[in-house]
């Protein structure tokens, strides 16, 4: 049975159960793309919930998660369908040797062309159709949510097939003519700019800039996944790793830097965060040694030590 979803308050309350914490911002877009209809663009630097975003979604509304990973060359055969070339050959085989039974020695020639077709349109039918994620989505009987995950990386002239796609909601395929989706799928498209998009791609949907988080929303993430970690640890972490997001940093932490320095933290029993701590785990929040030195030379205002 469907989820229903009546309120910003019900996207919230059910992304909550299933580990996502989100802001009013996102819990708000979610919300008006449900009701109007329209693919998100998520947007926002890496590992600050993009991609969690659609697969939370998706297991909060008990709805199947159709997903397509974008990337330099992705074409059509990947992306919407394709023939099964190798069965069509096996049947062609098949047919070969079969012929004459098929067509049969009693029939003029109309007749036997007339069959003829008929095993053409067998050649593209459902049987030898390969359905991938967009033509799946397409096709579902019930909803699902489509992720169409770091549609930057994909080429320009893709984004025209999926513009096409999410303005009509329907895919043609020559052989069978238009599929026309059964149940318009949720669909979210994410992306770390890699490239701009097109302003009709970014016309077409609702955008959704997810920044890194405020401290309060952040300490709620933590506090979510490590209950096990006392809040004013909890609380020291997150400020930390806001004051280094601070710093003139290549790469900033993310919110799975976070986590990740979180689970470490846990791992190691620390109670209080020392200078000592942060160097012996520094891997974790950063992955260049610059960024590393960095952090290191301004550990006591990273930690609050000298403020
Ligand atoms: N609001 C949130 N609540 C709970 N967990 C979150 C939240 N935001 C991010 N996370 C966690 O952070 C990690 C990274 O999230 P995700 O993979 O969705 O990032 P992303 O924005 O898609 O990054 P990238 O651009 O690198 O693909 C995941 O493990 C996810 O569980
Ligand atoms: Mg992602």
């Amino acid at each position: 049975m469907e989820v229903k979803i009546e309120s910003i308050e019900d996207v919230s309350r059910l992304l909550e159960t299933q580990g996502y914490i989100s802001s009013i911002d996102i819990a708000t877009i979610v919300y008006l793309a449900i009701k109007m209809q329209r693919p998100i663009l998520v947007e926002g630097p890496a590992g600050v919930g993009k991609t969690e975003l659609a697969k939370s979604l998706s297991r909060a509304l008990s709805l199947e998660l159709i997903q397509l990973q974008c990337y330099e060359g992705l074409d059509e055969s990947k992306a919407i369908y394709e023939w099964e070339y190798a069965k069509q050959l096996l049947y062609t085989q098949i047919l070969k040797e079969k012929i004459s039974e098929v067509i049969g020695t009693t029939d003029d020639l109309n007749a036997s062309i007339k069959k003829l077709v008929q095993l053409e349109d067998a050649f593209f039918s459902d049987h030898f159709l390969l359905a991938r994620p967009l033509l799946k989505a397409i096709r579902s009987k019930e909803r699902s949510v489509l992720l169409i995950d770091e549609v930057d990386k994909s080429d320009p002239e893709f984004e025209a097939y999926l513009l096409e796609i999410l303005s009509t909601n329907e895919i043609t395929i020559p052989e069978l003519g238009t599929q026309v989706a059964l149940k318009i799928p949720i669909v979210f498209l994410t992306s770390n700019n890699v490239r701009d998009l097109s302003d009709a791609l970014k016309r077409r949907c609702l955008n959704l800039y997810i920044d890194f988080p405020s401290p309060e929303l952040e300490i709620r993430i933590v506090t979510s996944k490590f209950p096990g970690l006392s809040k004013k640890l909890i609380q020291h972490l997150v400020q930390s790793i806001h004051n280094i997001r601070k710093l003139e940093i290549k790469k900033m932490p993310s919110i799975s830097e976070t986590l990740d320095w979180a689970n470490a933290l846990l791992t190691l029993q620390v109670e209080e965060i020392t200078p000592e701590d942060l160097r012996k785990t520094l891997g974790i929040i950063s992955k260049y040694k610059t960024d590393m030195d960095q952090i290191m030379e301004a550990a006591d205002k990273v930690l609050g030590v000298s403020a």
